[in-house]
């Protein structure tokens, strides 16, 4: 199976699929890296192991459309399987949504529906809640809504800071994200409504 990843940052979950995919936890291969920063680390990352590494700058394109339907005719013409946003901090329009319908996976960093959108560490932090987590879903049309695959939770501790509590949370996304992806390869997710089953055998 041939995934893509979308990442705009330092990509630690791009790392960890991609030593996924080496270790035969995931049966696929990354085959291409797209980002919408020129400076991106995903990028550099993707570079080391041999995969296509493509920069598409947005301030080049009228329309998020505009931008979505460039990302859409590469991933088309790779062959692209299953698009996985790591750290992608654009949201998708439509047209994207309705190119890959029930292809497209996301991880957030809380326990959706708690916090969605933009700093959810921060945001879980602030509220004071006392259990966070990440959660991998399917992409729909609006913000971290889609259906939930995986979820896992972390302690939030009295002394946390966001980066430490954030580090909590990027040790299990690095473990979930993998698991889900393998699932999705393994043909085990099926969604019914709001709702993914998973069929374990
Ligand atoms: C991850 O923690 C991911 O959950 C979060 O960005 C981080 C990217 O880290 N995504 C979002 O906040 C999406 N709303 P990485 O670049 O090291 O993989």
């Amino acid at each position: 199976m041939k995934l893509a990843v979308l990442a705009s940052g330092y990509g630690s979950n791009l790392q960890a699929i991609i030593d996924a995919t080496k270790r035969g936890v995931i049966d696929g291969r990354v085959v291409l890296v797209i980002s919408d920063q020129r400076d991106a680390y995903a990028l550099k990352r993707a570079e080391k192991h041999q995969i296509e590494a493509r920069y598409l700058n947005p301030k080049n394109y009228a329309s998020r459309e505009d931008y979505d339907s460039a990302v859409i005719v590469l991933l088309k013409e790779r062959g692209i399987d299953l698009v996985v946003l790591a750290g992608y901090m654009r949201l998708l329009s439509p047209v994207f949504i309705d190119a890959f319908p029930g292809r497209i996976m996301n991880i957030h960093p809380s326990l959706l529906p708690s916090f969605p959108g933009l700093g959810g560490v921060g945001q879980a932090l602030k509220y004071g809640v006392k259990v966070s987590g990440c959660t991998v879903h399917f992409v729909d049309e609006n913000l971290d809504t889609g259906p939930i695959i995986l979820q896992e939770a972390v302690p939030v501790y009295d002394d946390d800071t966001e980066e430490s509590l954030h580090q909590r949370i990027h040790s299990v996304e690095h473990r979930l994200y993998p698991k889900a992806i393998q699932l999705f390869v393994q043909g085990k997710i099926s969604i019914e409504g709001r709702k993914c089953i998973i069929h374990e055998r």
